[in-house]
């Protein structure tokens, strides 16, 4: 499905998506220990820099097998990491994927993550040619299920208690998009951004 050896670098008008490397664990630490930021993740806040390494090692195994293509989002002006996007659960036989994504919480607000998943979405229809992706959100995720909606994702489905993190059973709604929803909405989209 992808055969480069390197995750590629993808630019947009403020951000980069690129390959995050030991220069960044820190970065990492920060917005994965961060409880606002993990109020509706799948798993508990980081809790040292030990487990930040870790998250870095298992994002660099997952690439390497193909089952995980996870960017830091770097500001350009200073190339520092403000967040990641993801795309995993790669079912090739069906061209889909699922997507996740985080910003650290001084970064809401400004358009970022939409600027990042634009550029993660077209290169999962563009250059993967995936057919479909999904998003897991949790229904009192607000700003997450704002961000879907307003790229065009529909929401699918609901799954009772999915998860169970730190003590806390979560639901869960389930987006979709398909590549002709996406391709069909460029012009809109263009348009939103002049
Ligand atoms: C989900 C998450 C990434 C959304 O972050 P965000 O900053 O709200 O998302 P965006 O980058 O799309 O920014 C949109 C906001 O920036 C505003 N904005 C400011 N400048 C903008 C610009 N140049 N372009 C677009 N939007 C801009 C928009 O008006 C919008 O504000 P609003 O939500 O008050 O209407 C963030 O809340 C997060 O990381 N949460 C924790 C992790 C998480 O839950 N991830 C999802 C798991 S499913």
């Amino acid at each position: 499905m992808f055969d480069s050896e390197n995750l590629p670098t993808i630019n947009s008008g403020r951000i980069c998506l690129r390959r995050l490397t030991a220069g960044d664990v820190d970065s990492l630490f920060s917005i994965f220990s961060d409880p606002e930021v993990m109020r509706y993740w799948s798993s508990t806040p980081l809790e040292d820099t030990k487990a930040a390494e870790k998250l870095l090692a298992d994002i660099d195994d997952g690439f390497q097998k193909r089952v995980l293509f996870q960017w830091g989002i770097a500001r350009r002006a200073d190339d520092c990491v403000i967040g990641t996007c993801t795309l995993y659960h790669i079912d090739t036989d069906n061209r889909r994927g699922e997507i996740g994504y985080a910003l650290g919480s001084e970064h809401w607000g400004r358009g970022y993550m939409r600027e990042a998943l634009t550029l993660l979405i077209d290169f999962c229809f563009g250059r993967l040619k995936l057919h479909r992706l999904e998003a897991d959100v949790d229904p009192k995720n607000n700003s997450s299920i704002k961000i879907l909606e307003r790229l065009g994702f529909r929401k699918e489905g609901f799954l009772r208690e999915r998860w169970l993190v730190g003590g806390e059973v979560h639901d869960s709604l389930i987006y979709g998009l398909l590549a002709s929803d996406w391709l069909g909405n460029l012009e809109a989209r263009q348009n939103e951004i002049r």
